[in-house]
């Protein structure tokens, strides 16, 4: 809260010049970003190495000056790594932080790396160069869960289990070919992150406030220098884009949205009455009212972490949509939506890595809940269209009395003897029990992408050879 203490504050070292007082404790609290932006520090050290290496290759300050500069740098970024810095938040944010420390160490030599940028351009180099490192670490994250997911369906390429529509029995497939679904979006997740690092790989630094700099500066070598493909090529928008952190949070929303899917059915099927699955105690928990319990509490908090995600994606859609151009203050609130929906995703990703490869199949289960539900009713009605030669609509209909037929018996379908079969359509032969297990009712389904084990193999090869 504002006291008048604050009035003796000294003002602020950077630009401090024109303010006769210091910050309100309220200002400087709104204000600051070093709470959170320190964890920039190492992209913002790298930032301003190669735009000091930079400033002395053409000339603008020394290379003795430089000289100074880098090692100075070298010397605060091991201070921040092994714990002796002390972050000021009168100091605002990283880059005022590590400026002070610098004049601190080097004396008036650091007044000359501010030459030729503003904190504009500086915070878009730090943040896109800590997203498209976490982007990287993210591709490498999406590898392994698609990698585990590979190994599941290899082990399960024939495994029966039911496939469901409305969440209702529909057809029989391979818990194999629902591995591959998973591996499929997860694929698509890990293009996107490809390209959303193809987009963003381009330098900030040199855009300066907004519109350039007289100096004789070449972005080229500092994009160069820092990994980038080439510099920016606007420089309004070099300072006023946050598309590259807005891309990350909406690719982190649909690979959100795959994992908590994901989640939701390891919650079913590791219910009892399901017991398609059990997790392995390292993902779940007790209850410590209830022995016999066993919480899929992993799961439910990567579901639950999805909506964080969300919240963070509308977040900075919402901070963005307002702002004129080039830079606004508003801008610094994009940093803890990533920072939180990164650490989230992260989690995420590791958790359902883990609980793929520990959980315990039951294939008997499975199997036994493949055949209930009449899961095989299609394959007789396509089994009256090949071998009687009825039209599918005509076909359907019979089905469905031979379904009505079988419930009312209580049996399945292929427990129903021929003379009952025979008395709905005389053409039934015994031939038809043949397709009526949901072993031939799942090799049938050869078609391209379709959850044949054989196909199934095929895709996982796809795969394989991709990852
Ligand atoms: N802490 C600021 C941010 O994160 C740095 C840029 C400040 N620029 C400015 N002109 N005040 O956005």
């Amino acid at each position: 809260m504002a006291d008048d203490t604050t009035d003796t504050k000294s003002s602020n070292q950077m630009w401090g010049g024109r303010f006769a007082s210091g910050p309100d404790a309220i200002m400087e609290e709104i204000n600051a970003s070093i709470g959170f932006d320190k964890k920039l520090f190492a992209q913002d050290i790298r930032g301003s190495i190669a735009h000091a290496t930079m400033l002395a290759h053409q000339g603008i300050i020394s290379t003795d000056d430089k000289d100074k500069i880098v090692h100075g740098l070298n010397t605060i970024l091991s201070e921040i790594e092994s714990g002796n810095f002390e972050f000021s938040r009168q100091l605002e944010d990283i880059h005022m932080n590590v400026e002070a420390r610098l004049a601190t160490l080097i004396g008036p030599a650091a007044g000359r790396l501010h030459t030729a940028r503003s904190r504009n351009d500086q915070v878009a180099l730090d943040f896109r160069l800590w997203v498209k490192e976490e982007l990287q670490k993210t591709e490498q994250m999406l590898t392994n869960l698609i990698a585990a997911f590979l190994d599941r369906a290899e082990e399960h390429a024939e495994s029966v289990m039911p496939g469901f529509t409305h969440l209702q029995t529909a057809q029989p497939v391979t818990f194999g070919h629902h591995c591959m679904a998973y591996v499929e979006m997860f694929g698509r997740d890990r293009s996107r992150v490809r390209h959303a690092i193809e987009h963003l790989d381009e330098s900030p630094i040199g855009a300066a406030a907004l519109a350039g700099t007289g100096y004789p500066i070449d972005r080229h070598m500092t994009a160069k220098a820092l990994g980038f493909r080439e510099p920016t090529r606007n420089s309004i928008d070099t300072v006023s884009d946050r598309d590259f952190a807005i891309e990350f949070l909406s690719i982190a929303a649909i690979a959100g949205m795959h994992l908590s899917r994901l989640a939701e059915e390891i919650v079913i099927w590791s219910t009892p009455q399901f017991g398609f699955v059990r997790l392995s105690d390292a993902f779940s928990t007790g209850s410590s009212i209830m022995p016999q319990k066993k919480n899929p509490d992993a799961a439910e908090l990567v579901r639950a972490k999805t909506g964080r995600i969300n919240g963070s994606l509308v977040a900075l859609l919402t901070i963005m949509k307002g702002l004129p151009l080039a830079y606004s203050k508003d801008m610094q609130e994009d940093k803890e939506q990533v920072f939180d929906a990164a650490e989230s995703l992260e989690l995420a990703i590791a958790a359902m890595t883990g609980m793929v490869r520990d959980m315990t199949v039951n294939t008997a289960r499975m199997k036994a809940a493949a055949g209930s539900g009449y899961s095989t009713a299609t394959d007789l009605a396509d089994w009256l269209v090949r071998e009687a030669g009825l039209p599918f609509r005509d076909a359907h209909h019979v089905t469905g009395r031979a379904v009505a037929l079988a419930e009312s018996k209580g049996c399945d379908l292929a427990e129903l003897p021929l003379s009952d079969l025979q008395a709905i359509h005389p053409d039934i032969t015994d031939k038809v029990y043949g397709v009526l297990t949901v072993e031939a009712s799942v090799a049938s389904r050869k078609s391209f992408g379709g959850t044949a084990p054989s196909e199934v193999r095929r895709q996982i090869a796809f795969w394989r050879a991709r990852n």
